[in-house]
């Protein structure tokens, strides 16, 4: 009875596969963090059935990689080994040399990484932990300047996995549900979680009989609105544009960038300053922290007052300060950029004349500023659902 929505499981699924050059995909995931949190787990029974799981307890990142890719191993029970930038921006070969050992798991690592910049030399990273017994992992969460022009099998990747919610077809930064999905090598291909989506030359099936699957990691494939639409975005752009949507984020940044720089004296992009980003950078305002008491967070608050929804504070830990992180991708036009310019630069105006107007921001937002942003940073003052915030109230 969902025949309809299995063949677009499995067509999605072959055309990931030609983009990756991965062998075989899952589409369970719930977002990228729980993506590369499902690679982590195929790393630890990859280890396991080969006796070594005791011995190779070291997962290999770096510093700029997003840190969900630190995170989801570590849940994964490994220990993480991060390695910080060269002058390039990114880690030196030395020092990935240096953290190999017997004891290596792999590797995790984001290309272009959270500032943008491009790890060149990345296939010699990935020889360098296969040579030490690991595997390597690569997050391609945004892939949107990778599309048609490099591929993880190309670059010797074992696994990847690609933000179906944000490279195909949905704006980035505009919210909604996630889809994670989870490429990897034939030889990982038995531990992806089950059911997989086959196809037996007349009808397509759930595969539920594949006992050395690291098993369930939610109850049915990931969200199937967040698919359709992405089916239906590279289905309506073909493969010729693919490379196109590359050149058209890359463009757009490069666009934004300068644009930015011109126009706010105070925005930098620090980490191998001068170094050319792809699709995204991480800036920091702290110059206008410190002249104004402005913060990043108010900025991100008060540019929702403009309408205006896409901006990224960039996620903890705050390796820049008072980072922002734009990534405006193939989906807006040169007007969108040169509007988003405009509003970047009337509150940084607004910081000086009026601070007091960028720090109470929202003004026009349905939803309010909270009473206490820490709290959010705190889990022991959030709650997840009505109970257990009544819960925690009556302890405190
Ligand atoms: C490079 C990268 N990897 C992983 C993730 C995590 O994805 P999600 O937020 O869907 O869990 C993100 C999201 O910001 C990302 O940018």
């Amino acid at each position: 009875t969902v025949q309809g929505i299995l063949q677009m499981y499995y067509e999605f699924e072959e055309i990931l596969k030609e983009i990756s050059g991965m062998d075989k995909f899952s589409l369970h995931p719930q977002g990228g963090a729980h993506a590369v949190y499902t690679a982590a787990s195929i790393m630890r029974a990859y280890h396991r059935d080969r006796g070594e799981l005791d011995k190779r307890r070291e997962i290999i990142s770096a510093a700029f990689t997003h840190p969900c890719d630190h995170a989801a191993p570590a849940t994964a029970g490994f220990r993480l080994i991060i390695l910080p930038p060269s002058e390039n921006g990114y880690p030196s070969i030395e020092a990935v040399k240096a953290a190999v050992s017997e004891r290596t798991a792999g590797m995790f690592i984001t290309n272009p990484e959270d500032t943008g910049i491009y790890n060149t030399e990345i296939d010699q990273f990935v020889k360098i932990v296969h040579d030490a017994g690991g595997l390597c992992f690569y997050d391609q969460a945004n892939a949107n300047v990778l599309l048609g022009i490099a591929r993880a099998r190309e670059a010797g990747f074992d696994m990847c996995h690609f933000n179906i919610h944000k490279t195909f077809g949905t704006p980035h930064g505009c919210s909604g549900p996630g889809l994670g999905a989870l490429g990897v090598r034939d030889y990982l291909a038995k531990y992806l979680p089950f059911p997989t989506v086959e196809y037996d030359g007349e009808k397509y099936y759930l595969d539920f009989d594949r006992p050395e699957s690291v098993g369930k990691i939610r109850q049915f494939q990931g969200p199937a609105g967040v698919l359709v639409r992405a089916y239906a975005w590279i289905r309506a752009i073909g493969q010729e544009y693919l490379k196109e949507v590359s050149e058209i984020s890359t463009i757009n940044h490069n666009y934004l960038q300068k644009k930015l720089q011109e126009l706010i004296p105070e925005i930098d992009v620090p980490y191998a300053p001068g170094r050319r980003r792809l699709e995204e950078a991480r800036y920091c305002w702290q110059k206008l922290f410190e002249a104004t008491g402005v913060s990043t967070t108010d900025i991100m608050r008060r540019v929702g007052d403009f309408g205006l929804q896409h901006y990224w504070t960039s996620h903890h830990p705050w390796v820049v300060p008072e980072p922002m992180t734009l990534e405006p991708c193939e989906s807006y036009g040169k007007e969108d950029l040169d509007e988003y310019a405009a509003v970047l630069k009337h509150i940084r105006d607004e910081a000086y004349s009026d601070p007091e107007v960028v720090k109470n921001a929202p003004h026009k937002c349905a939803s309010h500023k909270l009473a206490d942003e820490s709290a959010l940073d705190d889990p022991k003052r959030w709650a997840t659902t009505w109970r257990a915030y009544v819960k925690k109230r009556g302890r405190t």
